[in-house]
């Protein structure tokens, strides 16, 4: 069975240098880790730390107001294509219900992850410096 928590920055670091690290350059530690506002949620099969996503409260200048910024989102790659990044999206969105929007960099390579869970590319492709090309995806919550 598996566990969703919430942890804490540092422990983010282990997952996101194996999963999301591509180079010595790679820039592991976020801006904003250790905000009051911001979370850190990680899902674990039995005591192993299997994957993480960082939720950050930042608006993104041309999309709706009162969203909710994703960052770090890493499986590690023995337990991906097995639902459990879905189950942390899952979990964001049930905790975040009263935000209006989720968006994130997604990386090209994740784009059909996040299209699989109805976030929409939101402008033109961009190079993210030492990692790869990445759309703005996004997501509303609050749809009636
Ligand atoms: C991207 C990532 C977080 C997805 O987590 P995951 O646990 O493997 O994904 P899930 O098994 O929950 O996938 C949910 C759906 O998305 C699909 N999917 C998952 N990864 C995909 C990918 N890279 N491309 C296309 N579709 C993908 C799955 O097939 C599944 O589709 P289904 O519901 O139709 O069966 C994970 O693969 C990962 O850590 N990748 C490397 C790091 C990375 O790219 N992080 C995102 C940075 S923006």
């Amino acid at each position: 069975m598996f566990v969703i928590k919430e942890i804490k920055a540092e422990q983010t670091y282990p997952l996101r240098l194996k999963v999301l690290k591509k180079n010595d350059k790679y820039q592991y530690k976020y801006q904003g880790d250790f905000d009051k506002s911001t979370k850190h949620l990680g899902i674990y099969n039995k005591d192993v730390l299997i994957g993480i996503v960082t939720i950050i409260p930042n608006e993104h200048p041309k999309l709706p107001k009162n969203a909710i910024q994703l960052r770090g989102m890493a499986v590690l790659p023995e337990y991906q294509k097995n639902g459990i990044g879905k189950l942390l999206i899952e979990e964001v969105e049930k905790r975040y219900s009263s935000k209006s929007i989720i968006w994130c960099n997604a990386r090209d390579y994740a784009v059909g992850f996040y299209k699989s869970l109805k976030f929409t590319i939101f402008g033109e492709k961009f190079y993210i410096k030492n990692v790869c090309d990445h759309f703005v995806m996004y997501k509303r919550l609050n749809q009636l």
